[in-house]
């Protein structure tokens, strides 16, 4: 399987923003992950608008934009003229009515619809979704923060959803996020993920080229 690299921005230096997205085209990542959070549906802030604007001008690179935000119907049509390729919503984060709707929404704008799970959500929660999907991303850490440790046990869950995707939805890409490192992203790959998210194991990388393509092995 094709294995992407998507750095996660969240642990970026935003005083050389420009910089480091550059260095992710020249580490040879696939996609740029941002985390976009507001204060409600995780106990953190992080940007909006604006700066996913500023990526856009920044970059061509696939712009995967993660919402942790409540209802984000309210939301999603402006994150895609914003400039995300791929958007991102919980299922967690409103009704199931409105989350078919957001993710119609945003097929409209012309961009992928994805959706997520947090650590304590079953793989069945995302079955009712996975016909408007483009990807699928699985949660191995509680989202919030950058840096917190890898869930192992949310293994069966991606190797579940994997099955998933194989049986309904074929070319659905499945997406992990928290505490992938050079050592986790084997276990992630092996349970059936083909999009890694690495935001601190990244960030931190001497050598963010030899980090991506070891992701990769
Ligand atoms: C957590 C975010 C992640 C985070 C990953 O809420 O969704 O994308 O930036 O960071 P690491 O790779 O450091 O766990
Ligand atoms: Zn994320």
């Amino acid at each position: 399987m094709m294995i992407k690299v998507s750095p996660s921005i969240l642990s970026a230096d935003f005083g050389n923003l420009e910089r480091d997205i550059h260095g992710l085209a020249a580490a040879g990542a696939d996609y740029v992950h941002v985390d976009i959070m507001d204060g409600q549906f995780v106990p953190n802030l992080s940007m909006g608008f604006p700066v996913v604007n500023a990526l856009r001008r920044m970059t061509d690179m696939t712009l995967d934009v993660h919402l942790m935000i409540d209802r984000p119907i309210r939301y999603v049509e402006r994150f895609c003229q914003a400039g995300a390729n791929i958007l991102t919503i919980h299922v967690e984060a409103d009704t199931e009515e409105n989350t078919l709707e957001a993710l119609r929404k945003i097929r409209a704008c012309g961009v992928k619809p994805a959706i997520c799970v947090k650590p304590k959500t079953p793989a069945e929660a995302v079955l009712p979704f996975l016909d408007l999907c483009d990807l699928v991303l699985v949660m191995t850490v509680e989202p919030g923060f950058g840096g917190q440790s890898f869930m192992e046990d949310m293994m069966p869950k991606v190797a579940k959803i994997r099955e998933y995707i194989n049986e309904r939805r074929p070319g659905c890409e499945l997406e992990v996020d928290g505490g992938v490192n050079t050592v986790t992203a084997k276990t992630c790959i092996a349970a059936g993920a083909n999009v890694l998210v690495a935001g601190s194991a990244y960030f931190k990388a001497e050598d963010p080229a030899a980090f991506v393509q070891a992701l990769k092995n």
